[in-house]
This record gives structure tokens, sequence and C-alpha cells, in this order.
């Protein structure tokens, strides 16, 4: 997802520009610029490709970093390769507009041909350069008035700084459909498009709604509505636990985030279980309509993991019958969903493309939409028709570790409360093993450190690994895999353990890691014989189980607990294990390529 930061104030613009895009890197770029009014009122734009320090270099170089007005970006490309003539900002042929975009312009090649036969020349391959030269085509002379004109013939999703060449103290911006946050500080106004940028200098914020419009200036902001009539916002404060990323002395984000979990699980519990029992806040309204028939998990890559872990627990605690979708495959299977059905949207970012526009459909179909989303005020949130939000706090490596357990808490916390609407009894024992689930997250993190790290140095060479597993244990292999293979690059497949015999098995032989996930109680045995299929075969043999009288060469075992909590316990050594297969092999741990934190296109 790309990044935005734009400053009016006192100071020296760029320094500020800079530092608010690197605290924005995390989410993934592969380009980055930024675009400034020197004292002088020339426009002056900066843009690299590569990292951060390149821009930075260039703007050094440059001489000329006076000025207190700037928009700066870093661009994760989807339309045009990663480049310096396709990263933002862009402007417009005659130089009048200026712009940064987050989100996606979907009709950006109609407007460009329309543009192109009116004579107009571009210089990029972005649909974000189509924002600039309609901006010009159609300019009044009064950037308000010009951005009524040319926001309704956008279709998709914006986030917009722009900067109008005859009004130097100025950064105009719209929203619609992609985050964008403003803030007032001491030294002048900020804009952005993650609190990430802002905690630094404040924890006030205003979160701009879609159709929404503002004009930055040193001395304040004003929004306006779509229509151009001034909006009173009151700004919000960024919740207690989150803060801004600092690795505290761990060599990389996510090491420090998976050491947080027993932490932020606790504290994403604790109002879901304030006495013991669950309360489920605004949420409840959405339990306590007509009876819910049927519940459907929606999400995408470890929040589809989520989901799988909880479809298996409100059928079992509850007894309703559910299912997981990938919501960028959900479109096509939406014909389930109804009035009765409990649509659960899972997201870390709350911004997820596929994840928003599986909401909306589901909306659509008349279901009931709560979603489980760790950023305040992010799209899903707010188009969700209730919200539980994890409180994981800001998560900066982009393989999620903190926010799928903290997800995990909220579903089991929801399917308890599932079983009590539907049984009028309370599920004592889960509660009471979930209120627990914390403490033995500690436990296990501290005994897994050196198997998991054992284990890395055994087969982080390998090209390939398999994760096995049954019912919860697959669900967590599906997750143990991802992991795998998005930081250390290692080819990694979830199996369920059955299934391996019916052909994927034809791929094992002498050497090749399979990691076996044997911790429900329930389905070990044959998931022992899986094992037994393949070490026939020649696999290296790696096991993760709750059963102490098993013995396999390499074992992690883990304390006992509640049989539907395994999923929580077994992601620990898995996410370890990954971590240190990935520092063996010497990647970017939490920036991998390719990847983005929140992949806002579909
Ligand atoms: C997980 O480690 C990945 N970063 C990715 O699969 C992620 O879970 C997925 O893109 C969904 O993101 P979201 O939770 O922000 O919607």
């Amino acid at each position: 997802m790309c990044g935005i930061i734009g400053y009016a104030g006192v100071e020296k613009a760029v320094p500020l520009l800079l530092d608010g895009l690197e605290s924005l890197e995390y989410r993934g770029y592969d380009s980055a610029g930024l675009a400034l009014f020197t004292p002088a009122a020339e426009l002056l734009t900066l843009r690299a490709a590569g990292p951060l320090t390149a821009l930075r270099k260039k703007a050094w170089d440059s001489g000329k970093l006076e000025g207190g007005v700037g928009i700066g970006h870093t661009r994760w490309a989807t339309h045009g390769e990663p480049s310096e003539a396709n990263a933002h900002p862009h402007r417009s042929a005659g130089g009048k507009y200026t712009v940064v975009h987050n989100g996606i312009i979907e009709n950006y090649e109609t407007l460009r041909r329309e543009l192109e036969e009116e004579g107009l020349a571009f210089s990029s391959q972005t649909d974000t350069e189509v924002i600039a030269q309609l901006l010009e085509r159609v300019d009044t002379g009064d950037p308000l008035e010009t951005l009524r004109l040319a926001l309704p013939r956008l279709e998709g999703s914006y986030a917009l700084g722009i900067l109008y060449e005859r009004e130097p103290d100025c950064i105009y911006c719209a929203r619609k459909q992609s985050p964008l946050l403003a803030a007032v500080t001491e030294s002048g106004t900020l804009l952005a498009s993650d609190a990430a940028a802002l905690l630094p200098y404040t924890r006030t914020v205003f979160r701009f709604e879609d159709g929404e419009m503002a004009c930055l200036r040193k001395n304040g902001l004003r929004f306006f509505d779509s229509d151009g009539n001034d909006l009173d916002k009151t700004p919000a404060e960024l919740a207690r636990h989150v803060t801004a990323a600092d690795k505290s002395g761990y060599a990389h984000f996510m090491r420090k985030e998976i050491d947080e979990q027993p932490v932020t699980v606790r504290r994403t519990l604790e109002p879901l279980l304030p006495h013991g029992a669950v309360e489920l806040g605004a949420a409840e309204e959405l339990l306590a309509r007509e009876e819910i028939r049927h519940v459907l998990f929606l999400g995408c890559g470890s929040a589809y993991h989520v989901g799988a872990v909880g479809r298996l627990l409100v059928e079992e605690l509850a007894g309703i019958p559910a299912a997981v979708d990938l919501a960028s495959e959900f479109r096509g299977q939406a014909a389930l969903v109804d009035p009765r059905t409990l649509v659960v949207i899972i997201s870390q970012s709350g911004e997820t493309a596929d994840t928003l526009q599986a909401l909306r459909l589901a909306k659509e179909k008349g279901a009931r939409t709560l979603s489980v989303v760790n950023v305040e005020g992010s799209s899903i949130a707010i188009e969700s028709d209730s919200v539980i939000y994890t409180k994981a706090g800001l998560e900066v490596a982009v393989a999620t570790t903190k926010a799928y357990s903290t997800q995990l808490a909220v579903v089991y916390a929801l399917a308890a409360r599932l079983s009590e609407c539907r049984s009028g009894n309370e599920p004592r024992d889960f509660l009471h093993a979930l209120a627990a689930l914390p403490d033995l997250m500690e436990e296990v993190l501290r005994a897994s450190e050196a198997p998991a790290l054992a284990w890395a140095e055994e087969i982080y060479t390998a090209e390939h690994a398999f994760f096995i597993g049954r019912n919860l244990d697959y669900a967590a292999a599906m997750e143990a895999s991802l992991k795998l293979k998005e930081i250390s690059y290692i080819h990694a497949e979830a199996y369920a353990a059955g299934e391996l015999k019916h052909g994927t098995i034809s791929l094992i032989e002498r050497g090749t890691p399979v990691i076996s996930l044997c911790c429900r109680p329930e389905v070990v045995a044959r998931t022992k014989g899986s094992m037994e299929e393949v070490a026939a075969r020649g696999a290296k043999l790696f096991c993760v189980t709750t059963d102490a009288s098993f013995r396999p060469e390499r074992r992690i075992l883990l304390p006992k607990c509640h049989p539907l909590l395994v999923a929580s316990l077994a992601a620990l050594p898995m996410q370890l294990f990954a971590y240190h297969c990935a520092q063996l092999r010497g990647c970017a741990i939490d920036k991998p390529r390719n990847l983005a934190k929140s992949v806002t296109v579909e």
C-alpha cells in the first residue's frame, strides 16, 4: 500500500516529509518522491526509484531544502513499473497541479484517451497522472471548485495530496475509500495516509470520510464536504496502545511483535471478557436480531487462516453452520448469504481491497457484517455494521503475527458468545481456558526459541517444505506455511494430512522437510499415520505436538490446553521457525520482496 505525507508549516518541510515517509516504509514500496514550494514559490519535484535513501540523497544534493509546504509519497507499483517516471508526485502538463495518490482510478484509461485526444501529453504509465491532468483540464482558478468538477469523473478509490502552483502556502486533499488523516501540530499542519506518520507529533487526528476535502495551511486546516461547504470536524484521539514504530532493541519489528503477543492478546481479551463472561459491546446488537442461521468468515492471507479457525470454533462451540471464504473468491460465491447470515470480516489493516469489496457484496446481500480490525477508523471498520477492534497496536512487519493472534482471540470470544446465544449456557471451561491463554503463550514463546532455531538451522537451505495437520492443526498449518514462504522465500505448502496420500505425496523425496502439527488431541493419532507415510518415503520429519507421550526425533512440545485453542499456541513456534529461516537466509524480514503491508488493490 502506498504512503502519503504532507506538511504546511513554519519548519523546513523536506526533513519532516522524509521522516514521515520513513515511518510509512513498513507498508512496502518501490519508489518515492516529494514536491515542495521553495520560499520563492517555485514548485520543486524530486523522485527516485528504489529505497528512500535514494530520494533522501537527491534531496540533499539538490541543495534546495528550504520551504515549508510540501507533499511526499511512497509508491507500491500497480499501474506501471517501479521507476522514477512512475513515482509520485505527478504534475500536470501545464504545471498547475501536482498530485500524490493512494488508491486505484479504475477508469483511468478512458480518461487518459479523452485527455490525450485533447492534446495533453502524458509522461508516465500510472493511473495517478490522469488525476493531475484532469485537474488542469478543468481548472477554474479555484482549486476547490476544480476538485468538485474533477472528482466525480474519477471511478475507484483515492486519497489525494495536491499542490496548486498559484497557492504556494496550501495543500489540498480529498478522500474516497482510501484512508487519509490530518493533524494540527505546534509548527503547522500534517497530512498522512497512516497514523504511524503522525504519532511522533500528535495523537489527535482528523480522519477524512469519503467525499470530504480539505485545505491545509501553516496556521490550520479547513474541511469541506463534497459540495464545497465548510465542514466542522471533530478530531479523534489515537488509541493508547497505538504507539510509534520502535524496535526497542530487537533486530526486526517482526521479532518484537512475536514477543508482544501475550500482552496484545491479553489487552484484546480484557474488554471482551470483563467478568469472565463474553461481552461484545456494540456488536451484541448484531446477534440480538433474528436468529443467525449461518456464519461466514471472509479474509485474505493470514486473515483467511483466522477464519479457517473461526468456522471450526463456531460449529463446535455454537452448533451453527459456518464457512470461510477467501475474500477475493467470495464475489462468485455470495449465493448463500442472506439476512440470517452473520458475515465476519477479518482484516488487520481494514483497507485490503479484496476484503473491502467482499464486505460490500455481503451487505448488498443483506447479511449482518461484523468486522475484526486492528486499525481504528479504517474503511472496513467504518463500512461494516459493527466492528470489534483487536488491540495489537501498530503492526509494522509485513508478515503478521500479533494481529493474527489477536484476531484469533476475538474469534474465540465471538464463538463463545454465539454458543451462549444459541444454547443459553456459557461455555465456562472454554472461557476459563481462554482467559488463561496469554499465560500459556508466554510459556510457549520461552520454550520454543531454541528448538525453532535448531529446526531452522537444519532446513533453511531447503527449496520446499510441507506443513501438515488435520482440523485446527490444518488451519494452523496454513498460517505456518504462509509465514515461512513470505519471509524466507522457501516454497512451502500446507496440506490436510489425510489428503497427502491422494496425490501430493508424490512430491516427497529423501530429505523433504515435513512439519507436522499434532496439537488437537482428537486427531493426533491419524496425523501420526500421515507422518509415517511420508517418513516411509524419506521425508525429514518435524513435529509440534501437545502429546507428551509422542516422542518423534524432532519435537516441540506444547503445554496442554483447551483443544479449541491449539491454533494460537502452534502459531508461536512456527512464527519463530519462519523468522530464523529468513534470518539465516539473509532475507529482508520486515519488508519481504514484492509484499505490501496492506494490499489496497484487487
Ligand atoms: C500475512 O502475514 C500477510 N501479510 C498477508 O497475508 C495479510 O494477512 C493479508 O494481506 C490480509 O491483510 P489484512 O489483514 O490487512 O486485510
